[in-house]
C-alpha cells in the first residue's frame, strides 16, 4: 500500500492541498471529481509527458466518470510565450470551457506557469489543477500560485498570482524523468534548507543520494517537506510584498544572471543555475565577512557530491554577469536585492547591494 503525505496551503478560502505520493496519478480521477462542477475537464501538457502518462490521467478521469479533452503543446521553455498562450486559451474555448470548470496542467514548471496564467484570465478566471511531473514542479514551481509567460524582454515578466485549487505530486512519475532534470530540481530541494532549516540540509546531505537514486520514501519526504516549506513562506506572504516569499529567491539573482547569458537554454537548466547562484550566495556572503567560510565550504560540498555544478560554467565576464543582474525583477530603483546568508538555515533579504561589489566579487571569482 503506497503511502500519501498532505500538505495544506493555508490562504483562508483559496486553500489547497497538496498530495505527495506515488500512484496519485491514477487516483486523479477520484480527488478531482468532487471539486467538479460538472464531470469534464481539459487536460494540458506538452508532447513529452502526453506520450508517458496522459493515458494513465485519462483512464483515471474516466473510471471516475470524468469527460476530458487533451491539449499538447510542445515540450520546452519556448512555450510559455505570448503565442503558445493564445493558442491555449483558443484551445480551452474551442473545448467549450467554462467559468466554473477546471482544467488540469500536467507536466513540469513551463506547463504548470503557462495553464495557469490562461486559467486566471480565461473567462475572467476560471479553475486549475497542478500535477506536476518534473521534480522542479513538484517541489517549486507548482505551489504558492505564480503563473505567467516570458517575453523578448526577460522571463516570466507577464503573468499573475493564481492559485491552484490541489496540487497531486505523484512521484511516481519522476521514474521516466532524465536525470539531469531530477538533479536540478533537486537543487531547489537543498534550497529549502539554506533558507532556513539546517535540520533539513542535513537530511539532504543524509539523503540526497537516495533522492536522486528514485527511493520514494525518501522521495516522498523531500517533496512534502519542501512543498510544506514553500506552503509556509506563501502563507505568510503570498504577493511577495514583505520579504517574506523573496526568500524562495536565494541563489537566484546569480542564477538568472548564468541563465540568461545562456539564452535560457538547455545549456544551463534553471535548477543547474540555481545551484550555482547558491554556492554564489553562500561564498560572496563569506566573502563580506558575513557567514562562515565553512558553511560556504559545506554547501558547496553538498551539491558537487550529488553532481550539481557550484562555478560559473560560461565564459561570460563578470561584468557581462552583473549587467544581467541590473535587469533582475527584484531590481528596484537600480537597487540590487540578494538574498544574503550568515550561515546555513539563516537566510535573508538584502537590499540596496551595490553592483560594482559584486562584479568585484564576480571578478575575484574568474581569476
Ligand atoms: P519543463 O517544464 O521544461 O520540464 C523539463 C523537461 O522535462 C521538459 O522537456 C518536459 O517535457 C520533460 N518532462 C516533464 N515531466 C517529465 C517526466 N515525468 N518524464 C520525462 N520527461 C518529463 O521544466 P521545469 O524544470 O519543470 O520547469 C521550469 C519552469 O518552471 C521555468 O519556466 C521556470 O520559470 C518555472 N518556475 C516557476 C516557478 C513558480 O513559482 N511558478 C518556480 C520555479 C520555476
Ligand atoms: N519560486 C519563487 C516563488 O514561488 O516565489
Amino acid at each position: 500500500m503506497s503511502q500519501t503525505s498532505t500538505v495544506t496551503v493555508g490562504l483562508g478560502a483559496r486553500s489547497y492541498d497538496i498530495h505527495v505520493g506515488t500512484g496519485l496519478l491514477a487516483q486523479a480521477g477520484a480527488l478531482i471529481a468532487p471539486l467538479l462542477a460538472r464531470p469534464r475537464t481539459v487536460i494540458v501538457t506538452d508532447e513529452t509527458v502526453a506520450a508517458l502518462h496522459v493515458p494513465a490521467l485519462q483512464a483515471s478521469l474516466d473510471r471516475a466518470g470524468i469527460a476530458s479533452d487533451t491539449i499538447t503543446l510542445p515540450p520546452g521553455e519556448g512555450s510559455k510565450s505570448f503565442a503558445q498562450l493564445a493558442a491555449l486559451c483558443d484551445g480551452l474555448l474551442a473545448h467549450g470551457v467554462e467559468r466554473k470548470d477546471v482544467v488540469i496542467a500536467l507536466g513540469g514548471g513551463v506547463i504548470g506557469d503557462l495553464t495557469g496564467f490562461a486559467a486566471s484570465i480565461l473567462k475572467r478566471g476560471c479553475r486549475f489543477v497542478q500535477i506536476p511531473t518534473t521534480l522542479l514542479a513538484q517541489v517549486d514551481s507548482s505551489v504558492g500560485g505564480k503563473t505567467g509567460i516570458n517575453t523578448a524582454a526577460g522571463k516570466n515578466l507577464i503573468g499573475s498570482f493564481h492559485q491552484p485549487i490541489l496540487v497531486l505530486a505523484d512521484t511516481g512519475v519522476l521514474a521516466t524523468l532524465p536525470p539531469r532534470q531530477l538533479r536540478a530540481g533537486y537543487a531547489e530541494v537543498v534550497k529549502y534548507g539554506l533558507i532556513n532549516d539546517t535540520d533539513f540540509f542535513s537530511w539532504c546531505e543524509a539523503n540526497g543520494a537516495a533522492v536522486l537514486a528514485g527511493d520514494s520514501a525518501a522521495l516522498r519526504y523531500a517533496v512534502a517537506y519542501s512543498c510544506k516549506a514553500k506552503a509556509d513562506i506563501v502563507a505568510a506572504d503570498e504577493r511577495e510584498t514583505q520579504d517574506v516569499r523573496a526568500l524562495l529567491n536565494l541563489g537566484h539573482t546569480f542564477g538568472h544572471a548564468y541563465e540568461a547569458e545562456a539564452g535560457y537554454s538547455e545549456a544551463l537548466l534553471h535548477g543547474e543555475a540555481v545551484a550555482i547562484g547558491m554556492a554564489d550566495a553562500f561564498r560572496y556572503s563569506a566573502h563580506i565577512g558575513l557567514c562562515p567560510a565553512a558553511d560556504a565550504a559545506r554547501v558547496i560540498a553538498h551539491l558537487n557530491a550529488v553532481g550539481l555544478p557550484t562555478r560559473n560554467p560560461l565564459p561570460a565576464t563578470a561584468e557581462v554577469l552583473a549587467q544581467h543582474m541590473v535587469h533582475d525583477k527584484k531590481a528596484e530603483a537600480g537597487q540590487l536585492t540578494f538574498i544574503l546568508t550568515r550561515g546555513i538555515g539563516r537566510s535573508f533579504v538584502q537590499k540596496g547591494v551595490r553592483l560594482d561589489d559584486v562584479a568585484r566579487y564576480l571578478h575575484q571569482e574568474a581569476a
